[in-house]
Protein backbone atom coordinates (compact mmCIF):
# COMPACT_ATOMS: atom_id res chain seq x y z
CA UNK A 1 0.00 0.00 0.00
CA UNK A 2 1.60 3.32 -0.89
CA UNK A 3 2.27 5.39 1.70
CA UNK A 4 0.27 9.15 1.92
CA UNK A 5 2.56 11.46 0.23
CA UNK A 6 2.65 14.68 2.89
CA UNK A 7 4.19 17.74 1.15
CA UNK A 8 4.82 19.04 4.63
CA UNK A 9 5.99 16.31 6.66
CA UNK A 10 6.05 16.82 10.43
CA UNK A 11 9.36 17.91 11.22
CA UNK A 12 11.27 17.01 14.17
CA UNK A 13 12.76 20.35 14.69
CA UNK A 14 8.78 21.91 13.96
CA UNK A 15 8.09 22.94 17.38
CA UNK A 16 4.47 23.91 15.76
CA UNK A 17 3.96 20.53 14.34
CA UNK A 18 0.52 20.14 16.82
CA UNK A 19 -0.73 22.96 15.44
CA UNK A 20 -0.91 21.50 11.41
CA UNK A 21 -1.41 17.75 12.56
CA UNK A 22 -4.38 15.67 12.46
CA UNK A 23 -5.12 13.45 15.47
CA UNK A 24 -6.99 10.19 15.37
CA UNK A 25 -8.38 8.64 18.66
CA UNK A 26 -8.17 5.12 18.97
CA UNK A 27 -10.24 3.42 21.41
CA UNK A 28 -7.47 0.69 22.47
CA UNK A 29 -9.94 -2.54 22.83
CA UNK A 30 -11.85 -2.13 20.42
CA UNK A 31 -9.02 -1.46 17.81
CA UNK A 32 -7.69 -4.49 16.57
CA UNK A 33 -7.40 -7.96 18.52
CA UNK A 34 -3.88 -9.82 18.04
CA UNK A 35 -3.76 -12.36 20.32
CA UNK A 36 -7.48 -13.67 20.17
CA UNK A 37 -9.09 -12.90 23.42
CA UNK A 38 -11.91 -10.57 21.90
CA UNK A 39 -9.67 -7.23 22.78
CA UNK A 40 -7.79 -5.00 21.08
CA UNK A 41 -4.21 -4.69 22.15
CA UNK A 42 -1.38 -2.61 21.41
CA UNK A 43 0.46 -5.44 18.84
CA UNK A 44 -2.67 -4.65 17.28
CA UNK A 45 -2.21 -1.15 17.23
CA UNK A 46 1.25 -1.76 15.60
CA UNK A 47 0.13 -3.74 12.41
CA UNK A 48 -2.57 -1.22 11.65
CA UNK A 49 -0.24 1.88 11.50
CA UNK A 50 -0.05 1.69 7.65
CA UNK A 51 -3.76 1.92 8.07
CA UNK A 52 -3.56 5.39 9.49
CA UNK A 53 -0.55 6.21 7.30
CA UNK A 54 -2.09 5.38 4.69
CA UNK A 55 -5.14 7.36 5.25
CA UNK A 56 -3.14 10.65 6.33
CA UNK A 57 -2.75 10.76 9.86
CA UNK A 58 -0.27 12.41 11.20
CA UNK A 59 -0.96 11.65 15.34
CA UNK A 60 -2.84 8.99 17.23
CA UNK A 61 -4.16 10.14 20.37
CA UNK A 62 -4.10 6.17 22.42
CA UNK A 63 -7.36 6.16 25.04
CA UNK A 64 -5.55 4.67 28.40
CA UNK A 65 -3.87 1.55 28.03
CA UNK A 66 -1.99 1.18 31.35
CA UNK A 67 -3.50 -0.82 34.65
CA UNK A 68 -6.28 -0.71 35.69
CA UNK A 69 -9.49 -2.57 36.77
CA UNK A 70 -11.09 -1.30 33.50
CA UNK A 71 -14.33 -0.20 35.42
CA UNK A 72 -14.10 3.09 33.57
CA UNK A 73 -11.99 0.97 30.76
CA UNK A 74 -8.61 3.07 31.82
CA UNK A 75 -10.13 5.80 32.99
CA UNK A 76 -9.99 4.17 36.91
CA UNK A 77 -6.05 3.87 36.98
CA UNK A 78 -4.59 1.41 39.39
CA UNK A 79 -0.83 1.76 38.52
CA UNK A 80 0.63 4.95 36.15
CA UNK A 81 3.71 2.81 35.44
CA UNK A 82 2.58 -0.37 33.51
CA UNK A 83 0.58 -1.30 31.14
CA UNK A 84 -2.85 -3.50 31.74
CA UNK A 85 -1.72 -7.02 30.78
CA UNK A 86 -4.76 -7.21 28.29
CA UNK A 87 -2.98 -4.56 25.90
CA UNK A 88 0.67 -5.78 26.02
CA UNK A 89 3.56 -4.88 28.34
CA UNK A 90 6.34 -2.00 28.66
CA UNK A 91 8.19 -3.50 26.01
CA UNK A 92 5.51 -3.62 23.14
CA UNK A 93 4.52 0.06 24.14
CA UNK A 94 8.14 1.18 24.04
CA UNK A 95 8.15 -0.28 20.13
CA UNK A 96 4.75 1.54 19.29
CA UNK A 97 6.21 4.48 20.22
CA UNK A 98 9.29 3.71 17.30
CA UNK A 99 6.99 2.31 15.12
CA UNK A 100 5.21 5.59 15.24
CA UNK A 101 8.16 8.05 14.71
CA UNK A 102 9.66 5.83 12.77
CA UNK A 103 6.76 6.83 9.88
CA UNK A 104 7.05 10.19 11.17
CA UNK A 105 4.04 10.05 13.23
CA UNK A 106 3.29 11.66 16.76
CA UNK A 107 1.47 9.65 19.75
CA UNK A 108 -0.27 11.61 22.26
CA UNK A 109 -1.06 9.71 25.63
CA UNK A 110 -4.09 9.89 27.69
CA UNK A 111 -3.51 11.12 30.92
CA UNK A 112 -5.99 10.76 33.72
CA UNK A 113 -4.61 13.60 36.24
CA UNK A 114 -7.92 14.24 37.93
CA UNK A 115 -8.36 11.01 39.62
CA UNK A 116 -7.03 7.51 40.55
CA UNK A 117 -9.21 4.24 40.57
CA UNK A 118 -10.84 3.17 44.47
CA UNK A 119 -7.47 0.21 43.94
CA UNK A 120 -4.90 2.51 43.37
CA UNK A 121 -2.35 0.92 46.82
CA UNK A 122 -2.60 5.22 47.37
CA UNK A 123 -6.63 5.22 47.79
CA UNK A 124 -6.56 2.39 49.92
CA UNK A 125 -4.23 3.71 52.21
CA UNK A 126 -5.77 6.99 52.54
CA UNK A 127 -9.37 5.34 53.09
CA UNK A 128 -7.66 3.24 55.75
CA UNK A 129 -7.69 5.54 58.21
CA UNK A 130 -7.35 9.73 59.03
CA UNK A 131 -3.68 9.51 60.34
CA UNK A 132 -1.59 7.76 57.47
CA UNK A 133 0.60 8.94 55.00
CA UNK A 134 -1.83 9.61 52.39
CA UNK A 135 -4.70 10.65 54.75
CA UNK A 136 -4.67 13.98 53.11
CA UNK A 137 -3.95 13.10 49.62
CA UNK A 138 -7.81 12.82 48.36
CA UNK A 139 -10.76 14.79 49.32
CA UNK A 140 -11.75 13.97 52.58
CA UNK A 141 -14.92 15.49 54.74
CA UNK A 142 -16.82 14.89 57.94
CA UNK A 143 -20.43 14.56 57.13
CA UNK A 144 -23.13 16.66 58.09
CA UNK A 145 -25.88 16.29 60.29
CA UNK A 146 -26.21 14.56 64.04
CA UNK A 147 -24.78 11.45 63.29
CA UNK A 148 -22.47 13.28 60.32
CA UNK A 149 -24.46 11.36 57.85
CA UNK A 150 -25.38 13.62 55.39
CA UNK A 151 -22.94 14.68 52.51
CA UNK A 152 -20.56 17.78 53.94
CA UNK A 153 -22.32 19.70 50.76
CA UNK A 154 -24.71 19.68 47.73
CA UNK A 155 -21.90 19.02 44.98
CA UNK A 156 -22.79 16.88 42.38
CA UNK A 157 -20.71 14.47 40.18
CA UNK A 158 -20.38 14.82 36.17
CA UNK A 159 -21.74 11.63 35.43
CA UNK A 160 -25.03 12.55 37.11
CA UNK A 161 -24.38 10.96 40.65
CA UNK A 162 -23.63 12.18 44.04
CA UNK A 163 -20.46 13.03 44.59
CA UNK A 164 -19.69 12.09 48.21
CA UNK A 165 -19.51 8.66 49.40
CA UNK A 166 -18.89 7.54 53.01
CA UNK A 167 -16.45 5.04 54.15
CA UNK A 168 -16.80 3.64 57.33
CA UNK A 169 -13.21 3.30 58.48
CA UNK A 170 -12.74 6.92 58.31
CA UNK A 171 -16.15 7.85 59.19
CA UNK A 172 -15.87 10.49 56.92
CA UNK A 173 -17.12 11.00 53.23
CA UNK A 174 -14.77 10.85 50.08
CA UNK A 175 -15.25 13.58 46.92
CA UNK A 176 -15.28 12.35 43.30
CA UNK A 177 -16.45 14.44 40.23
CA UNK A 178 -17.06 11.91 37.87
CA UNK A 179 -18.00 8.02 39.46
CA UNK A 180 -17.88 6.71 43.30
CA UNK A 181 -14.46 4.60 42.13
CA UNK A 182 -12.57 6.91 41.15
CA UNK A 183 -11.65 9.05 44.31
CA UNK A 184 -10.49 12.94 42.75
CA UNK A 185 -6.74 13.50 43.98
CA UNK A 186 -6.46 16.68 46.37
CA UNK A 187 -4.01 18.82 44.39
CA UNK A 188 -3.81 20.93 47.18
CA UNK A 189 -1.72 18.89 48.32
CA UNK A 190 2.03 19.82 47.30
CA UNK A 191 2.66 16.16 47.50
CA UNK A 192 0.23 14.83 45.27
CA UNK A 193 0.94 17.09 42.47
CA UNK A 194 5.27 15.84 42.63
CA UNK A 195 3.71 12.64 42.67
CA UNK A 196 1.81 13.03 39.52
CA UNK A 197 4.48 15.49 37.95
CA UNK A 198 6.35 11.97 38.06
CA UNK A 199 4.01 10.60 36.27
CA UNK A 200 4.10 13.22 33.23
CA UNK A 201 8.00 13.10 33.71
CA UNK A 202 7.75 9.17 33.09
CA UNK A 203 5.76 9.19 30.05
CA UNK A 204 7.76 11.89 28.26
CA UNK A 205 10.94 10.23 28.84
CA UNK A 206 9.52 6.78 27.63
CA UNK A 207 8.64 9.06 24.03
CA UNK A 208 5.21 10.35 23.83
CA UNK A 209 4.75 13.80 22.12
CA UNK A 210 2.37 14.89 24.33
CA UNK A 211 -1.06 14.63 27.12
CA UNK A 212 -5.05 14.69 26.38
CA UNK A 213 -5.71 15.41 29.47
CA UNK A 214 -8.61 13.96 30.97
CA UNK A 215 -11.36 16.02 32.53
CA UNK A 216 -8.67 18.94 33.53
CA UNK A 217 -11.77 21.13 34.48
CA UNK A 218 -12.29 19.34 38.03
CA UNK A 219 -8.74 19.14 38.89
CA UNK A 220 -8.95 21.45 41.61
CA UNK A 221 -12.19 21.90 44.06
CA UNK A 222 -12.70 25.23 45.76
CA UNK A 223 -10.67 24.54 49.32
CA UNK A 224 -13.50 25.43 51.69
CA UNK A 225 -15.47 22.96 49.62
CA UNK A 226 -18.42 25.26 49.71
CA UNK A 227 -21.42 24.31 48.00
CA UNK A 228 -22.91 24.84 44.71
CA UNK A 229 -25.20 27.60 43.80
CA UNK A 230 -28.27 26.50 42.32
CA UNK A 231 -29.43 26.62 38.57
CA UNK A 232 -32.35 26.01 36.04
CA UNK A 233 -30.87 23.23 34.05
CA UNK A 234 -30.93 19.70 34.66
CA UNK A 235 -29.55 17.76 31.88
CA UNK A 236 -25.62 18.31 31.20
CA UNK A 237 -24.71 20.38 28.10
CA UNK A 238 -21.62 21.14 26.15
CA UNK A 239 -22.35 24.96 27.06
CA UNK A 240 -22.15 25.31 30.29
CA UNK A 241 -21.47 23.82 33.91
CA UNK A 242 -24.79 23.18 35.35
CA UNK A 243 -26.36 19.77 35.88
CA UNK A 244 -28.99 18.79 38.27
CA UNK A 245 -30.19 22.07 38.86
CA UNK A 246 -27.13 23.63 40.20
CA UNK A 247 -23.98 25.21 38.74
CA UNK A 248 -20.92 23.25 39.41
CA UNK A 249 -19.12 26.84 40.83
CA UNK A 250 -17.01 25.60 43.46
CA UNK A 251 -15.98 21.74 41.79
CA UNK A 252 -15.08 22.57 38.44
CA UNK A 253 -13.12 25.15 36.53
CA UNK A 254 -11.51 27.09 39.84
CA UNK A 255 -9.05 29.60 39.61
CA UNK A 256 -5.80 27.23 40.54
CA UNK A 257 -6.92 25.15 37.80
CA UNK A 258 -6.11 27.43 35.48
CA UNK A 259 -2.67 28.28 37.33
CA UNK A 260 -2.38 24.64 37.18
CA UNK A 261 -2.20 24.52 33.52
CA UNK A 262 0.96 26.84 33.51
CA UNK A 263 2.77 24.77 36.32
CA UNK A 264 2.38 21.59 34.14
CA UNK A 265 3.32 23.52 30.78
CA UNK A 266 6.93 24.02 32.85
CA UNK A 267 7.32 20.91 33.32
CA UNK A 268 6.51 19.63 30.08
CA UNK A 269 9.30 21.97 28.81
CA UNK A 270 11.94 20.17 30.77
CA UNK A 271 11.72 17.88 27.73
CA UNK A 272 13.22 18.44 24.65
CA UNK A 273 12.14 19.49 21.25
CA UNK A 274 9.89 18.90 19.50
CA UNK A 275 7.75 20.43 21.65
CA UNK A 276 5.36 18.32 23.55
CA UNK A 277 1.46 18.35 23.35
CA UNK A 278 -1.16 19.13 26.02
CA UNK A 279 -4.58 19.09 25.12
CA UNK A 280 -7.52 19.60 27.90
CA UNK A 281 -11.05 18.27 27.94
CA UNK A 282 -13.13 20.76 29.62
CA UNK A 283 -16.67 21.39 29.22
CA UNK A 284 -18.03 24.54 29.47
CA UNK A 285 -17.99 28.42 28.09
CA UNK A 286 -15.33 29.25 25.20
CA UNK A 287 -14.48 32.58 27.02
CA UNK A 288 -13.63 30.68 30.12
CA UNK A 289 -11.73 27.25 29.11
CA UNK A 290 -9.53 29.43 26.65
CA UNK A 291 -7.66 30.19 30.20
CA UNK A 292 -6.29 27.11 30.15
CA UNK A 293 -4.48 27.96 27.07
CA UNK A 294 -3.09 31.37 27.90
CA UNK A 295 -4.07 33.06 32.24
CA UNK A 296 -2.63 35.73 33.80
CA UNK A 297 0.05 36.53 30.57
CA UNK A 298 1.13 32.55 30.91
CA UNK A 299 1.02 29.89 28.56
CA UNK A 300 -0.64 26.65 29.44
CA UNK A 301 -1.83 24.02 27.39
CA UNK A 302 -1.56 23.69 23.72
CA UNK A 303 -5.33 23.26 22.77
CA UNK A 304 -8.52 22.44 24.71
CA UNK A 305 -11.47 20.22 23.36
CA UNK A 306 -14.19 22.27 22.03
CA UNK A 307 -17.17 20.77 22.53
CA UNK A 308 -19.53 22.84 21.17
CA UNK A 309 -18.96 21.27 18.12
CA UNK A 310 -20.67 18.09 19.42
CA UNK A 311 -24.08 19.75 19.88
CA UNK A 312 -24.04 22.30 17.46
CA UNK A 313 -27.00 21.17 14.52
CA UNK A 314 -25.79 20.71 11.32
CA UNK A 315 -26.90 23.71 10.30
CA UNK A 316 -24.96 26.78 7.92
CA UNK A 317 -26.04 29.59 10.49
CA UNK A 318 -25.54 27.21 13.17
CA UNK A 319 -21.60 26.67 12.04
CA UNK A 320 -21.24 29.79 11.23
CA UNK A 321 -22.28 31.49 14.46
CA UNK A 322 -19.68 28.56 16.34
CA UNK A 323 -17.07 29.98 14.08
CA UNK A 324 -17.33 33.11 14.79
CA UNK A 325 -16.91 32.03 18.37
CA UNK A 326 -14.19 30.05 18.20
CA UNK A 327 -12.30 32.74 16.43
CA UNK A 328 -13.02 35.28 19.20
CA UNK A 329 -12.01 32.95 22.13
CA UNK A 330 -9.27 31.53 20.22
CA UNK A 331 -7.91 33.42 17.94
CA UNK A 332 -4.15 32.95 16.65
CA UNK A 333 -1.73 32.28 18.00
CA UNK A 334 -4.43 30.07 20.27
CA UNK A 335 -5.89 27.25 18.19
CA UNK A 336 -9.53 25.65 18.35
CA UNK A 337 -10.21 22.06 18.19
CA UNK A 338 -12.70 21.12 15.80
CA UNK A 339 -14.13 17.50 17.17
CA UNK A 340 -17.48 16.09 16.82
CA UNK A 341 -17.24 12.76 18.41
CA UNK A 342 -15.31 10.80 21.28
CA UNK A 343 -15.67 7.42 22.92
CA UNK A 344 -18.31 9.41 25.12
CA UNK A 345 -20.40 10.69 22.54
CA UNK A 346 -22.89 9.51 19.84
CA UNK A 347 -21.64 7.84 16.36
CA UNK A 348 -21.24 10.60 13.89
CA UNK A 349 -22.86 8.95 11.28
CA UNK A 350 -25.34 8.20 13.53
CA UNK A 351 -26.41 12.33 14.74
CA UNK A 352 -26.40 12.76 10.52
CA UNK A 353 -29.36 9.96 10.47
CA UNK A 354 -27.05 7.88 8.30
CA UNK A 355 -26.26 9.98 5.64
CA UNK A 356 -22.74 9.46 4.20
CA UNK A 357 -23.48 12.62 2.12
CA UNK A 358 -23.25 14.75 4.89
CA UNK A 359 -20.67 12.56 6.62
CA UNK A 360 -18.16 13.65 3.97
CA UNK A 361 -19.43 17.54 4.33
CA UNK A 362 -18.85 17.22 7.62
CA UNK A 363 -15.33 15.91 7.10
CA UNK A 364 -14.65 18.70 4.50
CA UNK A 365 -15.25 21.19 7.60
CA UNK A 366 -13.77 19.63 10.46
CA UNK A 367 -10.58 19.20 7.78
CA UNK A 368 -10.49 22.67 6.21
CA UNK A 369 -11.19 24.93 9.22
CA UNK A 370 -8.69 26.64 11.42
CA UNK A 371 -8.36 24.37 14.39
CA UNK A 372 -6.75 20.68 15.07
CA UNK A 373 -9.36 18.01 13.85
CA UNK A 374 -10.01 15.09 16.16
CA UNK A 375 -11.51 12.34 14.78
CA UNK A 376 -12.65 8.95 16.18
CA UNK A 377 -11.83 5.79 15.30
CA UNK A 378 -14.29 4.36 12.28
CA UNK A 379 -15.77 7.56 11.62
CA UNK A 380 -13.78 7.18 8.34
CA UNK A 381 -15.81 4.20 7.00
CA UNK A 382 -19.11 5.41 9.16
CA UNK A 383 -19.28 2.83 11.89
CA UNK A 384 -22.66 3.31 13.48
CA UNK A 385 -24.40 3.84 16.91
CA UNK A 386 -24.61 0.21 17.72
CA UNK A 387 -28.03 -0.18 20.20
CA UNK A 388 -27.35 -1.99 23.49
CA UNK A 389 -30.00 -1.85 26.03
CA UNK A 390 -28.75 0.14 29.26
CA UNK A 391 -29.26 -2.90 31.19
CA UNK A 392 -26.63 -4.96 29.21
CA UNK A 393 -24.59 -1.61 29.49
CA UNK A 394 -20.67 -2.82 30.33
CA UNK A 395 -19.88 0.83 30.45
CA UNK A 396 -20.28 1.90 34.44
CA UNK A 397 -22.12 5.12 33.46
CA UNK A 398 -25.03 2.92 32.39
CA UNK A 399 -25.12 1.14 34.98
CA UNK A 400 -25.66 4.04 36.86
CA UNK A 401 -28.56 5.23 34.74
CA UNK A 402 -30.42 1.42 34.00
CA UNK A 403 -33.17 2.61 35.89
CA UNK A 404 -34.40 4.93 32.99
CA UNK A 405 -36.89 3.05 30.73
CA UNK A 406 -35.35 2.18 27.66
CA UNK A 407 -37.97 3.68 25.21
CA UNK A 408 -36.62 7.50 26.80
CA UNK A 409 -33.28 6.21 25.61
CA UNK A 410 -33.69 5.33 22.31
CA UNK A 411 -35.77 8.67 21.22
CA UNK A 412 -32.54 10.18 22.24
CA UNK A 413 -29.98 11.23 19.64
CA UNK A 414 -27.23 10.97 22.96
CA UNK A 415 -26.21 8.05 24.10
CA UNK A 416 -26.76 7.40 27.36
CA UNK A 417 -24.90 3.48 27.22
CA UNK A 418 -21.43 4.57 26.25
CA UNK A 419 -20.79 1.10 24.73
CA UNK A 420 -22.85 1.94 21.72
CA UNK A 421 -19.78 4.20 20.21
CA UNK A 422 -17.55 1.82 21.93
CA UNK A 423 -17.80 -1.56 19.68
CA UNK A 424 -15.11 -3.05 17.74
CA UNK A 425 -13.51 -1.56 14.09
CA UNK A 426 -15.12 -3.21 11.17
CA UNK A 427 -11.79 -3.98 8.75
CA UNK A 428 -13.13 -6.48 6.83
CA UNK A 429 -16.19 -9.01 5.94
CA UNK A 430 -14.85 -11.69 7.88
CA UNK A 431 -16.73 -12.80 11.30
CA UNK A 432 -16.36 -10.33 13.78
CA UNK A 433 -15.83 -7.85 10.69
CA UNK A 434 -11.83 -8.99 11.19
CA UNK A 435 -11.48 -7.57 14.47
CA UNK A 436 -11.01 -10.53 16.58
CA UNK A 437 -10.42 -14.44 15.54
CA UNK A 438 -13.29 -16.06 14.70
CA UNK A 439 -12.73 -18.40 17.48
CA UNK A 440 -12.74 -15.17 20.09
CA UNK A 441 -15.91 -13.45 21.47
CA UNK A 442 -15.59 -9.52 20.82
CA UNK A 443 -15.52 -7.76 23.86
CA UNK A 444 -18.51 -5.21 22.95
CA UNK A 445 -20.88 -6.64 19.81
CA UNK A 446 -19.77 -5.42 16.00
CA UNK A 447 -21.90 -3.43 13.95
CA UNK A 448 -24.26 -5.87 12.37
CA UNK A 449 -24.12 -4.30 8.99
CA UNK A 450 -20.03 -4.80 8.77
CA UNK A 451 -20.72 -6.76 5.61
CA UNK A 452 -21.83 -3.09 4.09
CA UNK A 453 -19.54 -1.10 6.18
CA UNK A 454 -16.00 -1.97 6.28
CA UNK A 455 -12.23 -0.96 5.70
CA UNK A 456 -11.62 -3.48 2.72
CA UNK A 457 -14.99 -2.84 1.24
CA UNK A 458 -14.50 1.28 1.60
CA UNK A 459 -11.13 0.80 0.54
CA UNK A 460 -12.18 -0.79 -3.13
CA UNK A 461 -15.12 2.06 -3.84
CA UNK A 462 -13.51 5.48 -4.81
CA UNK A 463 -16.75 7.09 -3.72
CA UNK A 464 -16.42 5.92 -0.23
CA UNK A 465 -16.47 8.08 2.92
CA UNK A 466 -12.97 5.83 3.85
CA UNK A 467 -11.85 7.27 0.57
CA UNK A 468 -13.14 11.33 0.64
CA UNK A 469 -11.35 10.69 4.37
CA UNK A 470 -7.80 10.22 2.56
CA UNK A 471 -8.67 12.89 -0.10
CA UNK A 472 -9.45 15.51 1.96
CA UNK A 473 -6.38 14.76 4.52
CA UNK A 474 -4.14 14.72 1.80
CA UNK A 475 -5.38 18.13 0.49
CA UNK A 476 -5.11 19.63 4.09
CA UNK A 477 -1.42 17.69 4.72
CA UNK A 478 -0.26 19.26 1.30
CA UNK A 479 -1.61 23.11 1.30
CA UNK A 480 -0.44 25.18 3.54
CA UNK A 481 -3.42 27.53 4.13
CA UNK A 482 -5.28 24.75 4.96
CA UNK A 483 -3.20 23.23 7.35
CA UNK A 484 -1.51 26.60 8.82
CA UNK A 485 -3.03 29.74 7.58
CA UNK A 486 -5.11 32.00 8.60
CA UNK A 487 -9.67 31.76 8.53
CA UNK A 488 -11.73 35.04 7.30
CA UNK A 489 -15.50 34.35 7.08
CA UNK A 490 -17.07 35.12 3.84
CA UNK A 491 -20.24 36.43 5.89
CA UNK A 492 -21.40 38.39 2.35
CA UNK A 493 -21.68 34.75 1.02
CA UNK A 494 -23.25 32.86 3.59
CA UNK A 495 -26.92 32.17 4.31
CA UNK A 496 -29.14 29.87 5.75
CA UNK A 497 -27.85 27.25 3.49
CA UNK A 498 -24.56 28.39 2.84
CA UNK A 499 -21.12 28.24 5.00
CA UNK A 500 -17.88 29.75 2.95
CA UNK A 501 -15.06 30.80 4.35
CA UNK A 502 -11.44 31.55 3.40
CA UNK A 503 -8.14 30.04 4.24
CA UNK A 504 -5.20 32.24 3.92
CA UNK A 505 -1.51 32.03 3.79
CA UNK A 506 1.26 33.99 2.32
CA UNK A 507 0.02 35.00 -1.59
CA UNK A 508 -2.44 31.92 -1.67
CA UNK A 509 -6.15 32.34 -0.79
CA UNK A 510 -8.79 28.64 -0.97
CA UNK A 511 -12.76 29.40 -0.53
CA UNK A 512 -14.52 26.66 1.01
CA UNK A 513 -18.02 26.54 0.64
CA UNK A 514 -20.27 24.13 2.24
CA UNK A 515 -23.74 23.97 1.01
CA UNK A 516 -25.81 22.46 4.29
CA UNK A 517 -29.23 21.91 3.16
CA UNK A 518 -31.18 19.68 0.69
CA UNK A 519 -31.30 22.44 -2.34
CA UNK A 520 -29.18 23.43 -5.40
CA UNK A 521 -28.04 26.64 -4.67
CA UNK A 522 -25.89 29.09 -6.69
CA UNK A 523 -22.53 29.08 -6.45
CA UNK A 524 -20.89 31.83 -4.73
CA UNK A 525 -17.33 31.66 -6.44
CA UNK A 526 -18.21 29.85 -10.18
CA UNK A 527 -15.44 31.24 -12.58
CA UNK A 528 -13.21 29.00 -13.79
CA UNK A 529 -10.51 31.59 -14.62
CA UNK A 530 -10.57 32.59 -11.55
CA UNK A 531 -10.65 29.72 -9.42
CA UNK A 532 -9.71 26.06 -9.67
CA UNK A 533 -11.98 23.21 -7.68
CA UNK A 534 -9.53 21.41 -6.02
CA UNK A 535 -12.01 19.14 -4.01
CA UNK A 536 -15.70 18.18 -4.09
CA UNK A 537 -17.60 15.76 -2.09
CA UNK A 538 -19.74 14.92 -4.86
CA UNK A 539 -18.68 13.28 -7.71
CA UNK A 540 -21.22 14.86 -10.05
CA UNK A 541 -20.09 18.11 -9.31
CA UNK A 542 -21.13 21.28 -11.28
CA UNK A 543 -19.63 24.46 -11.61
CA UNK A 544 -22.37 27.41 -11.57
CA UNK A 545 -23.98 24.72 -8.85
CA UNK A 546 -23.49 23.45 -5.42
CA UNK A 547 -25.65 20.20 -5.35
CA UNK A 548 -27.37 19.34 -2.48
CA UNK A 549 -24.84 18.80 0.74
CA UNK A 550 -22.20 19.45 -1.52
CA UNK A 551 -18.86 21.26 -0.23
CA UNK A 552 -16.03 22.50 -2.07
CA UNK A 553 -12.22 23.88 -1.77
CA UNK A 554 -11.51 26.29 -4.41
CA UNK A 555 -8.22 28.03 -4.87
CA UNK A 556 -8.42 31.69 -5.76
CA UNK A 557 -6.50 32.65 -8.32
CA UNK A 558 -5.24 36.33 -8.02
CA UNK A 559 -6.24 36.77 -5.23
C1 LIG B 1 -13.57 11.68 30.59
C2 LIG B 1 -13.42 10.49 29.67
C3 LIG B 1 -14.46 9.47 30.03
C4 LIG B 1 -14.23 9.02 31.45
C5 LIG B 1 -14.24 10.22 32.40
C6 LIG B 1 -13.70 9.86 33.75
O1 LIG B 1 -14.72 12.40 30.36
O2 LIG B 1 -13.52 10.92 28.34
O3 LIG B 1 -14.47 8.37 29.17
O4 LIG B 1 -15.21 8.10 31.83
O5 LIG B 1 -13.46 11.27 31.92
O6 LIG B 1 -12.33 9.63 33.69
Amino acid sequence: MAANPKFTPINDSDNEWWKKTTVYQIYPRSFFDSNHDGIGDIPGIIEKLHYLEDLGYETIWISPFTRSPQRDFGYDVSDYFSISPEYGDMALFEKLVREVHGRGMKLVFDLVLNHTSNEHPWFKESAGSRDNPKADWYIWKDGKGKNGTKPPNNWRAMAGNKAWTYYPERKQFNYTAFLPFQPDLNYHNPDVKQAMFDVVRFWLSKGVDGFRLDIISAIYEDAALRGNPPSFRIAPSDKSLSIFFQHLKNNFLQEKSFEFAAELRSVVDEFDTPKRVLIGESHGDESLISRFCHHDGKDGLDAIFLFKAVSTPFKAESYRQMLMKFEKHFPEPLMPTLVFANHDRTRVISRLGGSIEKAKLLALFQFTCRGIPFTYFGDEIGIPRVRIPLKQGKDAVAMQHDWIPQALVDRSTEILNRDECRTPMLWNSKPNAGFCHHSAEPWLPVAKNFNEINVEKQMADPRSLFNFYKKVIRLRNQTPALHGGSLEIAHDLCDRRILAYYRISGGEKYMVALNISRYRVENPVSNPISSEVLLSTHPQSEPHQLLPFEGRVMRLRNA
